[in-house]
């Protein structure tokens, strides 16, 4: 059932009791009253009509003529009232003379039998069955009773006036549900509208989302209900703003991601090519080195071409050098992890470069948080990392020397091996190209220290990373991911 039909039921509702309230209360007095003085109107018919029939009547029976004679009384009367019937009857109880427009009985009867009193009831049942109101007058002849004239008022006589009052207030009643019904309208049209704007708008935000705000109405439940789906409304669209950044960024990464996989891809074939060539070039450089040793040992130390040779030498050790540092980041060598501490591969590689620095004027230090975990480690991978790592420092600060601090320590289930040294730092533009294989700033360098240093760390399921600003120094650190403290076994 919808809302507006709930309120017609319930305005025409109010009004049809109330109305008929008053009006039940109303009619119930009028009927009361109406008959009364129906009774007494009667009554007091009856009685001017008694002296007349008390002439034709005696104590022993009606007197003969009486029936015409008091026929014409009786009809007289009919006709001046509203009545159905009236009759006289005789000290015995019989009729003596009757006039019925209607053509009903005239009930006989002893003269001493009149109708009794009525309940209020009685009044209310009148109004339904179809029964006038019967009353009379004793008829007196010397003081003695003969007889008696009956009245009976008309039925409609009778409910008349009670019909018209309820007419009127049927009217009364209809009038005011027209109206009743013309201010609900009104009413409901101004709940009605909010809410259905409100309805409309929740279509709508369930296509679009697009946070849409509706103007608060003035009453206080709508306006509750308004500021309800506002609130809604603009929690929807925050929700799908940060859906659709999470898409956004969640598809630049895949982007991103899938571009490195092509660029891996190309330079995983790339190296392996590459990695050929350095065998094979490596191999020849080896045999060129091999044989120019052999010619200079033979030439005679004065012999012009002996510098040349030398700088042969020189360059081809140079070059076949470069090939097997190439070999080392590019070959796909089988990693051999053990779990292992890691202090002893990071002393190593501290001492190897110690000479080195120490020619280079560079103080170096080195210190072990004691206990740490251990870590699963290809210690041979580890250490040229470390060494890469040391000897970037050392040359970094030539000439002049510096500090180079190494530290390792345990951090957050990691493992970290840190470089800082005292040097130039990084270029903010150079800072971002130093893990790549080749980037090199250096007349002599190859570029591929760091990229060693990436591929050893993200081999162990670690990370390197870089701090630097020119002229603060670098610092390099490597995070290795410490293995789980071995649970004790039950015995
Ligand atoms: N400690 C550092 N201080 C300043 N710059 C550094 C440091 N370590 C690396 N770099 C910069 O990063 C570049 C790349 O270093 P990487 O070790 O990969 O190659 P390289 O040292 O140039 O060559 P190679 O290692 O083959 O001798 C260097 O050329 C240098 O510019
Ligand atoms: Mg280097």
């Amino acid at each position: 059932m919808s809302l507006r039909l709930k309120l017609f039921l319930l305005m025409a509702g109010i009004t049809v009791f109330s109305t008929t309230g008053v009006t039940a209360v109303a009619l119930w007095r009028e009927v009361q009253r109406g008959q009364e003085l129906l009774y007494r109107e009667g009554a007091a018919m009856a009685q001017a009509t008694a002296s007349s029939a008390a002439r034709w009547l005696r104590p022993d029976g009606a007197q003969p003529g009486a029936g015409e004679a008091l026929t014409a009384v009786l009809g007289r009367l009919v006709e001046a009232a509203p009545l159905d019937r009236a009759w006289v009857v005789d000290r015995a109880g019989k009729v003596v003379a009757c006039v019925s427009p209607t053509h009903e009985d005239c009930t006989p009867g002893p003269p001493t039998e009149f109708a009794p009193a009525e309940s209020p009831v009685q009044a209310l049942k009148r109004l339904i069955e179809p029964e006038g109101i019967v009353t009379g007058a004793p008829v007196l002849r010397e003081g003695e009773l003969v007889g008696a004239v009956r009245v009976d008022f008309s039925h409609e006589e009778v409910v008349g006036s009670a019909r018209r009052l309820a007419w009127s207030s049927a009217l009364v009643a209809g009038f005011w549900i027209v109206l009743g019904q013309a201010f609900a309208a009104l009413l409901f049209a101004g709940i009605a509208r909010p809410v259905q704007r409100v309805i409309d708008a929740a279509h709508a935000l369930g296509r679009e989302e697009d946070g849409r705000q509706l103007a608060l109405p003035a009453d206080q439940e709508l306006r509750d209900l308004v500021g309800a789906f506002n609130a809604m409304s603009t929690r929807l669209k925050e929700r799908r703003d940060e859906n659709q950044r999470l898409i956004a960024t969640l598809e630049k990464r895949v982007e991103d991601k899938t571009r490195d996989v092509l660029r891996a891809d190309r330079l995983a074939t790339l190296g392996g090519i590459a990695a050929g060539f350095a065998h094979e070039l490596g191999n020849s450089l080896n045999v060129i080195r091999g044989y120019t040793a052999v010619v200079l040992r033979e030439l005679p130390a004065e012999h012009p071409n002996k510098p040349d040779l030398e700088a042969v030498k020189r360059e081809t050790h140079r070059a076949a050098s470069l090939m097997e540092r190439f070999l080392v980041f590019a070959r796909s060598r089988t990693t051999l992890v053990t779990p292992q501490p890691l202090e002893p591969v990071l002393r190593e590689a501290v001492e190897v470069v110690g000479p080195a620095a120490a020619q280079g004027h560079v103080r170096t230090s080195l210190e072990i948080e004691p206990g740490l975990p251990e870590v699963s480690a290809d210690a041979e991978l580890l250490r040229q990392a470390f060494l890469n790592l040391c000897v970037n420092a050392v040359q970094a600060m030539q000439p002049g020397g510096g500090t180079l601090a190494v530290r390792l320590f345990a951090d957050r289930g990691a493992v970290v091996a840190e470089f800082r040294d005292s040097g130039p730092g990084i270029a903010a533009e150079a800072l971002k190209h130093v893990f790549e294989p080749f980037f090199t700033t250096k007349a002599n360098g190859t570029g591929l220290g760091l990229a060693i240093v990436r591929q050893a760390a993200e081999t162990h399921g670690g990370t390197v990373e870089v701090e630097s600003r020119p002229g603060q120094g670098a610092l390099f650190r490597v995070r290795l991911p410490a293995r789980a403290p071995a649970t004790e076994a039950i015995a």
